[in-house]
């Protein structure tokens, strides 16, 4: 009989396999107590330096060089699917099958196709009690969560436009080896990579995007270099002469139509200076916000009718979260006004979550759920979309 503890494990110790190691560590410090204990059990990587440097840092038992050896564990409940795209159907499916209650990263696959075979997997677990989900991570981020109470309180009334762009400058050096992010169909690249963040948060903000204009795409650096080893997250490594051509998208504009609102977005993986830059700005019938990841502890706010102050002086003003906002309040030992915080965070409360379903707690006693494998589908059908309008010139396509 499985012990009453959740065992954990981690397959791809990467960048972000080590944010999802150090979350489920973190996740019963945050909130209450968790009613059950958690045990780190194993770390999975090909690269068995990798795994040990990240079970070492986060406590972890042990490390596997191969991810199949998780299915058999006793100790093993919990696992976080955490390696290169095209990988993650197989390894999900296979996880499942074993019973295995599981947290996929996002894009949910490569294809459309796999992800709505696993869509169907998920639902036939869900069905005999497996937790299946995926980690739309930045809607744990308290600034975003902060405007979509703006949002749904009615505060700012009916959202009429967005502005959201997620400028990364992982690619802009022509010396960043090939690796599988520059692999792929068109959507593939910086709008699957970055911009599936940028969609699933401007719906978690506006609602369901029904359709997109306007697409483009650019392949800025077209070919790079083979790396002489294995390559972890979007950095530097040695690389060799032969070189291979990129086939998918360095950057990707497009605009969209929400049932009331609608929107301009852009993805790119070659803005300089921008590390990591996603931004939504809401514009409202009453008030506009915010939300900048490079100043994640705060949100801008403007609301058109300020009382009594002129309106000449009424502009924005900037907003320090606290613990009155989302996640402030229960996810930080030092819960104080301006504390200050960041992306790590957001993995931390998307695994406390996790846990809280997996081990029963009602909806209404947890933090909201996950999301679905359904909106990992849709998420894809979103890029599938952008994609179809990029190659017929830009053309309005719906959204199924
Ligand atoms: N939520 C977020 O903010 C966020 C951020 C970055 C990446 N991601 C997602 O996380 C996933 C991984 O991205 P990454 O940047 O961490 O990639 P990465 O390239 O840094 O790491 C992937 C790891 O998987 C390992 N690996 C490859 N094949 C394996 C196998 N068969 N078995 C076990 N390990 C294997 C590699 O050795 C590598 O360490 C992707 O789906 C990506 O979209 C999400």
């Amino acid at each position: 009989m499985r012990e009453q503890r959740i065992g954990v494990a981690v397959i791809g110790a990467g960048m972000a396999g080590a944010a999802h190691a150090a979350a489920w560590r973190a996740a019963t410090t945050v909130r209450s107590p968790f009613p059950r204990p958690v045990k780190l059990a194993a770390i999975a990587d090909l690269a068995e330096p990798l795994a040990r440097d990240v079970a070492g840092r986060y406590g972890y038992e042990r490390v596997e060089t191969d991810w199949r050896a998780l299915l058999e564990a006793e100790d093993v409940d919990v696992v976080s699917v955490v390696v290169a795209n095209r990988l993650h159907r197989e390894i999900v499916e296979a996880l499942v099958a074993a019973g295995k209650h599981v947290l996929c990263e996002k894009p949910l696959a490569d294809t459309l196709d796999d992800a709505r075979a696993m869509a169907e997997t998920a639902r036939r677990a869900e069905d005999a009690g497996q937790v299946v989900r995926i980690g739309f991570t930045f809607r744990r981020a308290p600034g975003l969560a902060a405007l979509r109470e703006l949002v749904t309180s009615g505060a700012l009334g009916e959202v009429v436009h967005l502005h959201g762009r997620y400028l990364a400058d992982y690619g802009c050096d022509p010396q960043i080896p090939m690796t599988w992010r520059y692999r792929g169909g068109p959507g593939s690249g910086a709008l699957a990579d970055v911009g599936s963040h940028l969609l699933y948060t401007a719906e978690f903000l506006a609602g369901p995007m029904r359709s997109v204009a306007g697409a483009q795409f650019r392949t800025v650096i077209p070919e790079r270099r083979l790396p002489v080893g294995s390559t972890v997250g979007r950095g530097k490594a040695e690389v060799s002469e032969e070189t291979e051509p990129v086939t998918n998208d360095d950057w990707a504009g497009f605009t969209a139509q929400f049932d009331v609102a609608a929107g301009t977005f852009e993805a790119s993986r070659v803005s300089p200076g921008h590390p990591n830059g996603l931004r939504l700005e809401i514009s409202c019938r009453d008030g506009a916000a915010v939300w900048d990841q490079e100043r994640p502890a705060e949100i801008q706010v403007h609301t058109r009718d300020i009382g009594g102050n002129r309106q000449a002086d009424n502009g924005f003003r900037t907003v320090t979260l606290g613990p009155g906002h989302p996640y402030v309040g229960e996810g930080f030992a030092m819960a104080a006004p301006g504390i200050g915080f960041g992306q790590n965070d957001g993995f931390v409360f998307q695994a406390r979550a996790f846990l809280e379903e997996v081990a029963g707690l009602a909806a209404e006693d947890s933090w909201p759920r996950n999301a679905s494998f359904e909106d990992g589908v849709h998420n894809m059908e979103l890029i599938e979309a952008i994609a179809a309008s990029a190659a017929a010139g830009g053309s309005e396509v719906r959204v199924p």
